[in-house]
């Protein structure tokens, strides 16, 4: 049994507004709440342009973004989206192309599907303002729980616990939560313990300042304890075993796949083709792909024009690694019209677009990238 520094949460969730001084272990949840909030509103991060704001559409705008990707990269795409969204009415009205396009670098497309569906519901539904309780926001698109309470949290000051992949880590070390994070239950058991935790006063900063410690001190692979308000009392630092939290036992398998990508060009103009909308890169605008080359070969085989092979791209995804090895095709500008049209038709239904058209639409960033270094 690791030292104690538990949550009875029974006795403890019983009475959020009045937070009795249970002790837990060798601090109490005041106190642990108390030094976060101490810490954040001296060491935190301030002066972000979403933090000086309760509008949810910006608050929301930048949790999207930060949902996998580092703040330091989200600056940049933050203030773009705002000046041609301004606010949700123009973003529900945007035709997902263009939404897409601002994304395109990001990654993780289905989020900004998620968001123009959003925005669109809460326009349609809403009357276009978001609803003001991290209950209401659950339902919207792409807003998990963590996301809503976030949200909430900042714009409402509603004390609703976050609980994304940085905090489950501050937490469990802090506590020594030791149950199996693949188990619902035990992750159940972790929201119980977060919402526990939650200050009668003081949210916003007490959530800022569990993200700040995630991103900035309770690192991953070398946690900076020296600066951490929790020193004392983390139970992970005691035993000295950070990286022993969280645990999950069901880690992903990283896959592999190799494809080849078409990049057939004539005249000024090349061919692409539309993703489905389920999957990677879903919806967006991308070179034709084969799964490897001996499935292009054939095709190519009796093609007028020529041919060469591009260094390859390696792509990194959640689940797998991507190897993309980029064929260009050059056809001839002068072909016969029944000759184009036997061409056109055998290839993935598509359209031809200049590279500057195609630039404006949602491209995958490999594949912006190929084009831009062409
Ligand atoms: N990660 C998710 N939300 C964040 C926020 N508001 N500030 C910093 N990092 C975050």
């Amino acid at each position: 049994m690791p030292e104690a520094l538990r949550l009875d949460v029974a006795e403890f969730g019983a009475a959020p507004a009045a937070m009795p001084a249970l002790q837990v272990g060798p601090t109490t949840a005041a106190d642990l709440a108390g030094r976060v909030v101490a810490w954040q509103r001296v060491h935190g991060r301030h002066g972000l342009p979403w933090q000086g704001t309760r509008d949810p559409y910006r608050v929301w705008l930048s949790e999207v973004m930060l949902q996998q990707t580092q703040v330091a990269t989200v600056l940049g795409y933050y203030g773009r989206f705002l000046q041609r969204f301004p606010d949700v009415q123009a973003l529900a009205a945007a035709p997902l192309d263009d939404v897409l396009a601002l994304w395109s670098g990001l990654g993780y497309y289905s989020r900004a599907r998620n968001l123009h569906r959003c925005a669109q519901a809460v326009v349609s539904q809403h009357g276009g303002r978001f609803p003001a309780s991290s209950q209401a926001l659950a339902t919207l698109p792409g807003i998990g729980p963590s996301t809503a309470a976030a949200i909430a949290a900042f714009c409402f000051g509603e004390r609703a616990a976050i609980l994304d992949g940085n905090v489950k880590r501050v937490l469990t070390r802090a506590l020594g939560f030791d149950g199996d994070l693949a188990q619902p239950a035990q992750e159940r058991r972790l929201w119980e313990q977060a919402r526990a935790l939650l200050p009668a006063q003081g949210v916003e900063a007490y959530t800022q300042g569990l993200m700040d410690l995630g991103s900035g001190v309770c690192t991953l692979r070398r946690p900076a304890c020296e600066r951490c308000p929790l020193q004392d009392t983390c139970v992970a630092r005691r035993q000295a075993r950070p990286q022993d939290f969280p645990v999950k036992t069901r880690r992903l398998k990283r896959g592999r796949r190799e494809q080849v990508l078409l990049w057939l060009c004539q005249a000024d103009r090349l061919w692409l083709v539309q993703r489905p909308d389920t999957g990677v890169w879903a919806g967006l605008w991308s070179l034709p792909e084969w799964p490897a080359d001996e499935d292009l070969q054939p095709r190519v085989a009796a093609w007028p024009g020529q041919g060469e092979v591009l260094p390859a791209v390696e792509h990194a995804l959640t689940h797998f690694d991507w190897t993309l090895r980029p064929l260009r095709w050059t056809w001839p500008q002068d072909l016969a019209v029944a000759d184009q049209q036997a061409l056109e038709a055998a290839l993935p239904p598509g359209r031809w677009m200049t590279p500057a058209q195609a630039l404006q639409l949602g491209l995958p960033a490999p594949v912006r990238r190929l084009f831009s270094s062409a």
